[in-house]
């Protein structure tokens, strides 16, 4: 079947979740972080997603703002650097995070083709203005879904089922794309087509679905078009 809608994780797959602590490792005074960043950051994004899916499981919701925080503070602590000012500043860079490069142009063609566009993402949305402001890609995109609309984490379906419920799309015509294995799978197992972005060549989640395609980076999506 024909892909009509095009729907992008946000963090991890159009923005980069390690450009704040490399940015930040790379600023006056910040030594022990110029050592440290990649394990800071790695930390940071594993503790964020296990919160989100531990909040899931408990039916204990909070935004995607308070995991990133409550996910940094146990980074920060485990690398001895709990400083409010570098908290401060990695947290304001968060709101800026670069788009990976091959981002505009790809998105360019899919609205060139007349394809619809989406970001759906656990980060709520104040977040997702900010980054996609921040990367200028904003004119893009036609919908930016927030998990805070269903109040639960990924890879729950209500989240999933935001994607008909705003283009009235069957699930055959979605292509979601996301770099985090557990999202796609969660998407394939609802039903949609997928495209697992594995930059880091890691292996394939073992869960309940498998991703239909995986490519290296963005740059071929608009070649997917059934
Ligand atoms: C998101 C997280 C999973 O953007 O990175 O939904």
């Amino acid at each position: 079947m024909t892909i009509t809608t095009y729907v992008f994780d946000a963090y991890g797959t159009l923005f980069d979740v390690a450009a704040a602590a490399r940015v930040a490792a790379g600023e006056p005074g910040q030594e022990q972080l110029a050592e440290s960043w990649p394990k800071l950051a790695a930390d940071w994004r594993a503790k964020q997603l296990e919160y989100s899916w531990l909040r899931a499981v408990a039916g204990r919701h909070v935004d995607f703002w308070q995991v990133t925080q409550d996910g940094l503070d146990w980074a920060l602590e485990a690398a001895g650097l709990a400083e409010p000012a570098l908290r401060e500043r990695l947290l304001a860079l968060y709101w800026e995070l670069a788009a990976y490069p091959e981002v505009p142009a790809m998105l360019e063609q899919l609205k060139q083709a007349g394809h619809a566009t989406a970001i759906l993402s656990n980060g709520s949305p104040d977040m997702l203005e900010g980054a996609v402001c921040s990367a200028g890609i904003g004119g893009l995109l036609d919908a930016l879904l927030s998990v805070e609309e269903v109040g639960v984490f990924k890879p729950h379906d209500r989240v999933y089922d935001l994607i008909g419920a705003r283009f009235g799309c069957a699930r055959e015509e979605v292509l979601f794309v996301s770099s985090n294995g557990w999202d796609v799978c969660g998407a394939a197992g609802y039903g949609f087509r997928t495209a697992w972005v594995n930059r880091a060549g890691a292996p394939l989640d073992r869960l309940w679905a498998a991703p239909e395609r995986v490519l290296d980076d963005l740059t071929t999506i608009p070649e997917i078009t059934t």
